[in-house]
């Protein structure tokens, strides 16, 4: 099952599919690693497992339209059936987020429709939450704003620091998303008409 991932950092996300591909797991084929940041660690962890990868800086395109054009059409050449978002840092167009629709998915560390943007874990510990998390969801044109698959949850301790919530979320992430990606490259997963359906279920919460 032909996919390819997006990143711009440490891609601990692309290693947890890498890893379970390997072991069996998971049924895909990363075609090829792109990062908008040359120096992102996850493209090492690419080339140690002998993915493709592309460094595309968006730096020095002329917009954000001509950046997603490029994006896309260095993307299609590996014809993928779904498209990961792993730490892609980048705001998208909307014609780059239609053109894959239903078919490229998103981490968000948040518990959605909650904290979306940056500095999420912050942001639940100054309000004092008593619980955070994390989201899998579909790519809509709208940032972190899709429908959601899977979500995974922490208690919020009461010493807790931005360093430590960050931890315990990165493992839930390496649970979830595989497993969101294992859904929908069995089929088990589809997202048609603004509905996630998950082994013949409409989630119910799932719509935008
Ligand atoms: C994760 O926290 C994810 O939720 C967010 O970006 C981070 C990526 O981490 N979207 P990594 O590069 O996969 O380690």
């Amino acid at each position: 099952f032909p996919i390819v991932v997006l990143i711009s950092g440490s891609g601990s996300n692309l290693q947890a599919l890498i890893d379970q591909s390997l072991q069996g797991q998971l049924n895909i084929n990363i075609c090829a690693v792109i990062s908008n940041k040359a120096d992102a660690y996850g493209l090492e962890r690419a080339k140690k497992a002998g993915i493709p990868t592309h460094a595309l800086d968006h730096r020095s395109f002329d917009g954000r339209e001509a950046f997603d054009a490029k994006l896309q059409e260095t993307i299609d050449i590996y014809k993928p059936k779904l498209v990961v978002l792993a730490g892609f840092m980048r705001i998208l167009t909307e014609a780059f987020t239609k053109h894959y629709d239903g078919r490229m998915l998103n981490i968000h560390p948040s518990l959605l429709p909650k904290y979306k943007g940056l500095d999420t874990h912050q942001r639940a510990i100054d309000a004092g939450e008593k619980e955070h998390g994390v989201s899998v969801h579909f790519v809509s044109s709208e940032l972190d704003s899709g429908a959601v698959i899977v979500q995974a949850s922490t208690d919020i301790e009461t010493n807790e620091t931005v360093d430590t919530l960050a931890a315990k979320i990165h493992s839930l992430e390496h649970v979830i998303y595989p497993l969101a990606v294992k859904w929908f490259s069995e089929e088990q997963l589809t997202f048609r008409n603004g509905t996630v359906t998950l082994n013949g279920k409409a989630l119910p919460e799932s719509g935008i």
